[in-house]
């Protein structure tokens, strides 16, 4: 923890660094709590810098510093200055080696920044700023140096690893054992990455495009060793799809792969050597479900995918983030759109978008894609980087065509291989390969907010003419007041009277992407026989928010007709956004509460639709989740939603119950488990059948439930069977089956963790009761962020109804949770913080209670540089 208030970085002060660093040689000797680490340096004066020889300032933090030498001699202690957060050296030549000895401490490292331990094995985590948790070094990413690394470990770590290829390993007198790795790539330090342990692998072999063979590996503890199967798997399609799609190869001859219990984020890129949280990588039919299956995909691929699109071409300084974030999520969606059903893909990231993504555009941590000031960068590794990001670079996508696009990649990646750049040298090269202009475009990096586009059309039946007019705003975010308009690419769609697409001109184009570029523009089309019905931003091609007057009947029209899949579903969404806001409305007015019988047979319609893709419809029959609904409120009423919601979801499970039967009985099937597209389809409707009739509280649907549970051969079946009881059963029949679960699964650490959440996220059994006593439970580790967002941010985050309990006791939960936090982690503290952020856009009292507690924080004493950010910003 910092002692000063943490200090302002800003992109406008950028400098090129001082001196380069062109090799680093590592040398540690692990043990628990006093890691020895040598590092020998070789440096030299950046001419792009400057003139003179200004003393060279290394970045350092919680390192006990045993000695200074500069070409093989000692510099003494009075020479040096040690400072807060670094050191400084006078320098007196252009060219010298540095070598630094310093202890450190993975055992207390509690952090799990730089080199920690993780249920005995060492791992380190150096994204952005952790490698001056390991020993002093300009840690910034334009600082890149070939690195050779020697682990000298007692006998109990068997696997020693690090970046690049082995050159060297043995045994030292004292009978410890030793190996080297080099790594023949450049690199920025946060890249860098270290592990030892017990470990177990499994192996294979990818060959690639021009023929070379490439080694891989995934390590585990033992135990879960049959978890890599899958893993592997995604690894080689990944490899394969970057190749045909992108023409980009792996280039080391060996690519690995470690699974760590203990981690801040999902996964890290690390060259060569990329270290996964466990839940992120093993999986077992048995063990995950289908939704895991497919995370572990498009995570293995994001982090296989960073090694062009991160390491090769990495980021100048790390206001570029979305560089490497957002360009690399847009390619694992594809990759995982390509691997999977493309439209169901597409619909939950625009759900996750509009739901966290919008929020945070829209509150106090609001943040342009490119950011221009941070305190503290991990609290900008955001929905709004990557997520948004992805979004900005899909427009590019939109904007010039796949083929335009790939033009653009190949001349990014040939230009600045190698290189350290910025999003701006992104767009150059897009703007290059193509002979277009994107300056308009760039505001999309510089403004934050999500824009909104008010849509109105009027047609004359004389002419034939269809004039739609878009009006664009924004609001404004803190520090941006006004926003200059966007360049916004609104792909559309005319549906004529039959449900089909019109076409929209002379050469029978039925699609086009309008370039709406100006705060108030018309588009004219001609010759139209009828008024259209526009189906628009289809796929989501921009991240707006579209406001037209759809009347209900239009919404079911386009929900039956229009042919774009994802605007189908959005139209299902609009529909049932409009009936829970009337809901709403009526239950604040005291009126009595009624479900309009047009969306109740809009839903059955849907549910017997025998053309659709059963993910589909289960992704159409789905209400906006609380969370959903709250960011699309004005003014939050969070007990408005929860009881319009759940008046909503059992009226409509009342009603459609006998087809519920019928589809969830069309579905059930003893295949065995896979986890293809279509069977993840059928599972997924099939369950969301089995919690709609759940809802209702029926007893032979709860009979169906516990048969599920019973019965099921995968964990697909089993959580959802479970999640249905937990919610809607009696208590004891829930305290038995979570019994029987815990029973049967207590070995396995990821189950343990979906069993925390179920319980965290049940709007009746999560009360903050119970979440307090899992805190109690054996397998609940504080230290283990995975444990905490099962438990703590399954409440906080996944728990609408009683995280807003109107006595604001979760609220005042969460600031006590993130105030212990604190002072193990300050990065999990920090995003633990997030749901009682956001209290200006709470009607009443709520928004009081929920300022108090984010008050509390700050009146809690001193907050790690990562909290105060974050609280600070929130309270102002
Ligand atoms: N680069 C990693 C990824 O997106 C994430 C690292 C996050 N680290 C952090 N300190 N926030 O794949
Ligand atoms: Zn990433």
């Amino acid at each position: 923890m910092k002692d000063a208030q943490p200090s302002t970085v800003y992109l406008k002060d950028y400098r090129v660094p001082e001196y380069l660093v062109d090799s680093t040689r590592l040398h540690f000797e692990l043990q628990p709590k006093a890691t020895l680490v040598k590092s020998q340096l070789k440096i030299r004066r950046n001419p792009a810098a400057g003139e003179g020889l200004p003393p060279l300032v290394l970045d350092g933090v919680e390192l006990e510093l045993l000695s200074v030498s500069i070409d093989g001699k000692l510099v003494p202690a009075s020479r040096y200055q040690e400072l807060p957060q670094g050191l400084s050296i006078p320098v007196d030549a252009p060219e010298f080696e540095l070598e630094i000895h310093n202890r450190i401490n993975p055992e207390d490292n509690t952090s799990l920044e730089g080199l920690y331990l993780s249920n005995g094995m060492y791992c380190t985590q150096c994204e952005a700023e952790g490698f001056r948790k390991i020993t002093y070094y300009p840690d910034r990413p334009d600082v890149m140096s070939r690195f050779t690394t020697t682990i000298v470990a007692p006998r109990q770590y068997p696997v020693l690893l690090s970046n690049g290829n082995e050159t060297a390993r043995g045994t030292t007198e004292d009978g410890r054992q030793f190996v080297t790795w080099e790594d023949p790539f450049a690199k920025p330090s946060y890249l860098f990455a270290l592990v030892a342990g017990d470990l177990q692998q499994v192996e294979d072999s990818y060959t690639t495009a021009s023929g070379r063979e490439v080694k891989l590996q995934i390590f585990t503890e033992a135990k879960n060793i049959g978890k890599c199967d899958h893993a592997m798997r995604s690894l080689k399609k990944a490899m394969r799809w970057d190749e045909e799609v992108y023409g980009r190869e792996y280039d080391l001859d060996i690519f690995m792969v470690v699974a760590v219990d203990h981690f801040n984020m999902g996964a890290m890129e690390n060259k060569g050597l990329n270290i996964f949280n466990s839940a992120c990588v093993l999986a077992s039919p048995e063990t995950a479900t289908d939704s895991t299956f497919q995370r572990i995909e498009s995570i293995v691929g994001h982090e296989y995918f960073h090694n062009w699109s991160g390491n090769r071409v990495t980021c100048r300084d790390w206001f570029q983030l979305s560089l490497k974030e957002g360009f690399t999520v847009f390619r694992d969606a594809e990759f995982s759109a390509d691997m999977n059903s493309r439209a169901v893909k597409r619909i939950e990231d625009v759900s996750m978008l509009r739901t966290t993504q919008f929020a945070e555009d829209g509150g106090p941590m609001a943040h342009p894609v490119r950011p221009d000031s941070y305190m503290e960068i991990s609290n900008f590794y955001t929905l709004t980087v990557y997520e948004k990001g992805a979004e900005v670079v899909r427009m590019i996508h939109t904007l010039l065509g796949a083929e335009g696009f790939r033009k653009g990649s190949d001349l990014y990646f040939e230009r600045h291989d190698g290189c350290a750049v910025t999003c701006e040298d992104f767009i150059k090269a897009m703007e290059d390969a193509n002979g277009v202009g994107l300056t308009q475009f760039r505001r999309w990096y510089s403004q934050a907010g999500t824009p909104v586009l008010d849509v109105t059309d009027a047609y004359d039946e004389a002419t034939g003419n269809y004039a739609l007019t878009v009006k664009q705003s924004c609001p404004p975010t803190p520090g941006q007041e006004q926003k200059l308009p966007f360049h916004i690419p609104l792909a559309l769609g005319l549906l004529g009277a039959e449900g089909t697409d019109l076409p929209l001109d002379s050469a029978g184009n039925t699609q086009v992407v309008l370039q709406v570029t100006e705060q108030e523009q018309t588009f004219n089309f001609t010759g139209l026989q009828e008024k259209p019905l526009p189906s628009l931003l289809r796929d989501f091609s921009a991240p707006v928010k579209v406001r037209y007057g759809y009347t209900t009947e239009q919404l079911l029209f386009l929900m039956r007709n229009d042919s774009d899949a994802f605007n189908r579903w959005d139209a299902s969404q609009r529909l049932a956004f409009m009936a829970l806001e009337q809901l709403q409305s009526d239950y604040r007015q005291g009126k009595s509460l009624y479900l309009p019988e047009a969306l109740v047979a809009a839903y059955r319609s849907v549910l017997q639709n025998r053309d659709l893709d059963p993910a589909l419809i289960a992704e159409m029959l789905a209400l906006p989740s609380e969370q959903t609904l709250a960011e699309q409120s004005e003014q939050i009423d969070a007990e408005a939603i929860i009881v319009a919601r759940k008046f909503a979801r059992g009226a409509l499970a009342k009603a459609l119950k006998d087809d519920l039967l019928v589809c969830y009985r069309g579905l059930h099937s003893d295949k065995p488990y896979s986890p293809d597209a279509a069977e993840i389809a059928a599972r997924s409707l099939k369950n969301t059948c089995l919690t709609y009739l759940c809802v209702t509280e029926d007893t032979d649907a709860l009979e169906l439930a516990q048969q599920q549970f019973h019965r099921a051969s995968n964990m697909t079946d089993s959580a959802a069977a479970l999640g249905a009881l937990v919610n809607f059963a009696e208590a004891a029949d829930t305290e038995a089956a979570l019994a029987q679960f815990y029973q049967r699964w207590r070995q396995d650490t990821q189950v343990v963790e979906l069993w925390f959440g179920l319980q965290s996220t049940s709007a009746r059994w999560g009360t903050l009761e119970k979440v307090r006593e899992l805190m109690q439970h054996p397998a609940f580790e504080q230290k283990n962020p995975n444990k905490v967002r099962a438990v703590i941010g399954g409440f906080a985050n996944r728990n609408f109804t009683q995280f807003h309990r109107a006595d604001g006791s979760g609220f005042e939960f969460v600031a006590e949770q993130v105030i212990a936090l604190d002072k193990l982690n300050p990065q999990i503290a920090a995003r633990l913080v997030i749901p009682i952020t956001r209290w200006k856009k709470y009607r009443g009292e709520l928004g009081e209670k929920m300022q108090g507690a984010l008050q509390a924080v700050m009146d809690s004493g001193k907050l790690s540089a990562d909290l105060y950010e974050v609280v600070s910003k929130s309270l102002a």
